[in-house]
């Protein structure tokens, strides 16, 4: 039996802090503030676990695509963003289903991807080479295991939050693909709640409580296969639910707080320049570019260029040359996404 007592708890305090980060979210004037930050993090974060280290720096400066960047691991952290609000678009039209994870991984991956017909897939220590599990082989095993999965999210008879906890256990254990097994199930994660109104934005940002004990993660995993130890897996993801939604609650607070901030000081100092839309631009593309400006239709390119270069008088954007561009950092914003504000603990 998954719902027990301790894990039916563990799911009402995960829900009560999704609400209040639905709460925090809906107060921001502008819903694309977050959507655009918290999947780049989440993004970071979850191709770190990879090994793929890219900084929050290279990822908010290419956000918009206007410039590609040509690190490597920039790219993928992005594929990764692109792959999580894809999959949050799809949910118009399906729930979440193996289309929806092949989809997820081929764009992640940056390459068409079906699941693995090869065999002699094994998932193996890192350090010490022994396997820890060998995940079942065979296409056709593996299509009818997914289904297996797919219905099991579909069954309405379970708690919400503990679907999507067992299902993430099941999907890895499935391990369908060559590659991005893990991250393609961290973003599913996000879909499930999405999909059943846990979560209204992709904005949980799980990865970094995964990454922050990645150990205890790969443990939980293998005792589910090993023993059957179901509670512990349920507990730990379920408590990562709570304490991740509240502290994104608290960075998008603090969030809120420094664009009310910055609104006041840009009125008062710069009255002429000065408009909500600017403000709220400012906060969408911490690194803000002229052309962003103008796209938005705030203003022409010369007009666009003389505000940026007002608000970094006033030191609420700093300058920085990017090849023969120039770029105008929310340096405050940054910070905040940085992390140096809280942890997740
Ligand atoms: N013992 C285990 N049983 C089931 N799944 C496991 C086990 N150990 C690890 N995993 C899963 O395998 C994932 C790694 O698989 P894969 O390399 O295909 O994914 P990835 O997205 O490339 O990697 P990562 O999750 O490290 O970012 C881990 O994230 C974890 O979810
Ligand atoms: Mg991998």
């Amino acid at each position: 039996m998954l719902e027990t007592r301790a894990v039916l708890k563990a799911s009402i305090d995960a829900r009560d802090a999704l609400t209040k980060l639905g709460i925090a979210a809906a107060r921001l004037p502008n819903a694309a503030i977050v959507i655009n930050a918290i999947p780049l993090l989440e993004a970071r974060d979850s191709s770190r676990i990879e090994n793929i280290v890219t900084t929050s720096d290279e990822l908010f400066q290419h956000q918009d695509g206007t410039t590609a960047s040509t690190d490597p691991a920039t790219k993928e952290a992005l594929r990764y963003r692109t792959a999580l609000l894809a999959g949050f678009a799809s949910l118009r039209d399906r729930p979440v289903s193996t289309r929806t994870a092949i989809e997820v991984v081929g764009t992640l991956l940056g390459t068409e991807t079906d699941v693995r017909k090869i065999t002699g897939t094994t998932l193996r220590d890192g350090a010490t080479g022994d396997v820890l599990y060998t995940p079942p082989s065979g296409e056709s095993r593996i299509r009818e295991l997914l289904a297996d999965w797919e219905r099991f999210l579909h069954d309405d008879d379970i708690d919400v939050l503990v679907r999507m906890a067992a299902s993430h256990y099941q999907f890895e254990a499935i391990h369908p693909f060559h590659d991005g097994n893990g991250r393609t199930g961290r973003i599913v994660n996000t879909l499930v709640l999405v999909q059943h109104g846990v979560l209204d934005e992709p904005i949980l940002y799980l990865s970094r409580y995964i990454l922050d004990r990645r150990d205890q993660y790969y443990r939980l995993l293998r005792a589910v296969t090993v023993d059957d130890a179901w509670e512990p897996w349920l507990r730990f993801m379920l408590e990562g639910v709570r304490s991740t939604a509240e502290w994104t609650a608290s960075l998008v607070a603090a969030i809120l707080e420094l664009l009310q901030e910055t609104d006041q000081l840009v009125r008062a100092q710069l009255p002429k320049v000065h408009s909500h839309e600017l403000i709220q631009l400012l906060f969408t593309y911490p690194y803000a570019r002229i052309g962003n400006l103008v796209d938005a239709g705030i203003a022409k390119r010369q007009t666009a260029s003389t505000y940026l270069q007002q608000l970094a008088g006033i030191g609420v954007l700093a300058q920085r040359a990017v090849g023969r561009e120039r770029i105008y950092l929310n340096t405050k914003l940054l910070a905040l996404l940085e992390g140096g504000f809280a942890s997740t603990a």
